[in-house]
């Protein structure tokens, strides 16, 4: 009778390359993971963020519920890349206008597909009585890229009840886990397969993301340019699995040169925040996401860009069992940046 009733939420994070299920348990003073799964998808499941083989994803996702908990039905979902645009915007209040109005005109002068095409979200960040200005955080996702993601959803048996921006969720799984420091201008880097999600933290709030082109996939494209193996081959190699008939030599030399053109693509985004944000210093990078994985990334990472970079852990406070722990979770962990951010969402 006097039973506690236990509440739980689950981020499912439907990626190019895999989807990962993250289930928590909240109680008064924390979080607990009760059961996580990462399913890796067919090569060429999803392309480009377009959904090419719609089976392989819902087996996929039916496989992680069965994993993880097979009573699972609602779950928090993520969109991002290409088709995902967030801005952030100072608007100037009129009398007699709502602030919908003001936004859904702002978003048709920047958006760069057509408004009828797109779902759009904001949220009012904050106000300035003086100026009578506020600050909008918008987001505009086009429908095909939703209606599709939504679809394999409850194909697979299951509600999505948030839609959230992997993004937002990458800086949700931060501010959960570290200190605010006023003092520090962070990054949070996620490499995926397709996508880059780039969060920026100002001196301990959220300041702005871009999402960059260049990740996983072009690591493997420029290996595969380079030395003509299958895509299979490059992503063992990647994991440092590499096959013993590959060039050692040519596949660096490759792995550097898509390194690099990462770190240009970044260098691009720092910029802007910098100027945006007016500070000349980046103090720290936290990595996550498959590709934070790769064995020399890191370090290749903190040497060209001259900034610290340590692995993002999305579990620093998040209570885990020992028997979670001992399937090699603590490695894996930056992987489940995204998912950990959308389970934390729906407690909020
Ligand atoms: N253990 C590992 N070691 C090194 N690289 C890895 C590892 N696991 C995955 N990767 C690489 O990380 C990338 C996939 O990462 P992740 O699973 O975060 O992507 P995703 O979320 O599916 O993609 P996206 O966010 O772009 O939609 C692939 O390029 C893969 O080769
Ligand atoms: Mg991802």
């Amino acid at each position: 009778m006097f039973k506690r009733k236990i509440k739980t939420s689950v981020g499912l994070d439907i990626g190019n390359f895999s989807s990962k299920l993250v289930q928590l348990e909240f109680f008064p003073h924390g979080q607990r993971l009760l059961s996580y799964g990462i399913h890796q998808f067919p090569l060429n499941t999803i392309v480009g963020g377009q959904i090419k083989n719609k089976e392989a994803v819902i087996a996929g996702i039916k496989h992680l519920i069965q994993r993880c908990d097979p009573h699972i039905k609602e779950v928090v979902i993520s969109v991002s890349g290409r088709g995902v645009i967030t801005d952030k915007l100072t608007l100037q209040r009129r009398k007699g206008v709502k602030t919908s109005q003001l936004v859904r005109f702002e978003a048709e002068q920047r958006c760069p597909f057509d408004v009828d095409d797109v779902t759009l979200d904001y949220k009012v960040v904050k106000v300035d009585e003086k100026s009578d200005c506020m600050d909008v955080v918008l987001v505009a996702a086009k429908n095909e890229t939703l209606y599709d993601q939504l679809a394999v959803v409850y194909e697979a048996d299951l509600k999505p009840v948030v839609v959230d921006v992997d993004a937002f969720a990458l800086y949700n799984t931060w501010e959960t886990n570290y200190p605010p420091d006023e003092q520090l201008n962070t990054v949070l880097v996620n490499i995926g397969a397709e996508v880059t999600n780039v969060v920026f933290v100002h001196q301990g709030t959220y300041h702005s993301t871009r999402d960059l082109s260049v990740a996983g996939n072009s690591f493997v494209k420029t290996v595969q340019r380079q030395m003509g193996v299958a895509a299979e081959l490059v992503h063992q190699a990647l994991q440092g699995k590499m096959d013993p008939k590959l060039d050692h030599s040519t596949f660096m030399f490759a792995v550097n040169k898509s390194s690099e053109m990462l770190s240009k693509e970044l260098d691009l985004a720092f910029s802007y925040f910098k100027s945006e944000a007016k500070v000349d210093k980046i103090d720290r990078i936290l990595l996550s996401g498959g590709c934070s994985l790769i064995p020399w990334l890191p370090g290749f990472l903190e040497k060209r860009h001259h900034i610290s970079v340590e692995k993002l852990d999305p579990l620093k406070v998040i209570e885990c069992s020992d028997q979670l722990q001992q399937n090699g979770l603590n490695e894996l962990a930056p992987v489940l940046a995204v998912p950990i951010g959308l389970a934390l969402r729906q407690a909020n």
